[in-house]
């Protein structure tokens, strides 16, 4: 823990986002089964490209409060399966000039079986960093004569909590060599930049000091295998790009957008910072 960074969290505590105790806490042992039959990876070796940084990753589970936890433990006390359904019903309703519903070409949700683990990727045939945003905007745009869902609306989130559920237990395996590789390096670079009045980067929080107390908050590594995950406190689903914008304003910076080149490729690198950890589908946090 170096003393500048801790320095730089007590003005953030000044600045109201009120360190609560300079306490360490480290992150709960316990183990997620999920309807006492899948049990997850929560906890393994970090990915060789971070064996600088950590020895072990934690998913954010680890870090929230034994209510929370539980919460993830069972499908019918997890709030966000309510949004999962409502996903299911848009999957299945026509929508757009083509009379097309994502079932007609598609089946059912569980053709996507794997797919989140590979996520974010570099889509074979147009050469580019891709989103499960972009994938599903593009049928509803090209494929159905729909319009676009918001980066951050509640039909698009929904439909990546629905997605990422096939994918629930599988591990994390983002690429980050080959064409992905430019895109990782820019994600890498934005996580240690450090932005805003704070001068914060990313890593000040979620590599220096996590296991700290900020804002009542246990301060975790900051994965998204968990992501979409359902939040008490929106009562509603959060994406990773809606989470990095919220880190960032915490900063006090000006933030880059939902969709941006940027978050993007964030997005890609903070995913290969969990590879290995298993997708969680809908988790849940305060
Ligand atoms: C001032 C400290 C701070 C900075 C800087 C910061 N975060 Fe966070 N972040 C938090 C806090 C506090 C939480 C909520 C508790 C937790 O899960 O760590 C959080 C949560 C998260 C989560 C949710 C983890 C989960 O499992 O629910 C992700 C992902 C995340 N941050 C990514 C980032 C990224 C990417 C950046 C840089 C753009 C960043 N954060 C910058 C403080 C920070
Ligand atoms: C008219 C047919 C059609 C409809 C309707 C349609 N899609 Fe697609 N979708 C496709 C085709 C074709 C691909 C490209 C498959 C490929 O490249 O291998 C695709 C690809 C995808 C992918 C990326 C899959 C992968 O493995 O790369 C996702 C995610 C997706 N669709 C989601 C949806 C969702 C969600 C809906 C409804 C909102 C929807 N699609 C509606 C035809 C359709």
């Amino acid at each position: 823990m170096k003393t500048h960074t801790y320095a730089k969290l007590a003005m953030a505590t000044a600045l109201g986002l009120s360190l609560a105790a300079p306490a360490v806490a480290d992150p709960v042992d316990d183990k997620l089964v999920v309807d006492g039959m899948l049990e997850l990876v929560t906890t393994t070796s970090a990915p060789d490209h971070l064996s600088d940084a950590f020895d072990t990753i934690y998913s954010g589970w680890h870090f929230r409060s034994d209510e929370t936890r539980d919460l993830q433990r069972d499908d019918f006390d997890n709030p966000g399966m309510v949004f999962v359904d409502q996903a299911l019903d848009s999957w299945n309703a026509v929508d757009g000039s083509a009379g097309q519903s994502c079932a007609s070409c598609h089946d059912g949700p569980e053709a996507f079986e794997g797919l989140r683990a590979q996520m974010p990727r570099v889509d074979a045939k147009t050469g580019e960093l891709t989103l499960m945003e972009e994938y599903i905007n593009t049928c509803r745009t090209e494929r159905m004569g729909a319009e676009k869902w918001g980066w951050t609306s509640n039909p698009m989130k929904n439909m990546l909590a629905l997605i990422s559920l096939q994918s629930r237990g599988m591990p994390v395996d983002v690429a980050i060599d080959g064409p992905a590789q430019p895109y990782w390096e820019k994600g890498k670079e934005i996580y240690y930049t450090r932005y805003g009045q704070l001068e914060m980067s990313c890593a000040n929080c979620h590599e220096d000091n996590y296991g700290r107390m900020i804002r009542a908050d246990h301060l975790s590594q900051g994965q998204i295998n968990g992501f979409p995950v359902y939040r008490l406190k929106h009562a509603g689903i959060l994406s990773a790009q809606q989470r990095f914008k919220g880190c960032v304003r915490d900063t006090r910076a000006e933030t880059f957008n939902p969709g941006s080149e940027e978050f993007k490729a964030l997005e890609l690198y903070v995913a290969s910072r969990g590879n290995g950890l298993s997708v969680e589908g809908v988790s849940v946090r305060h």
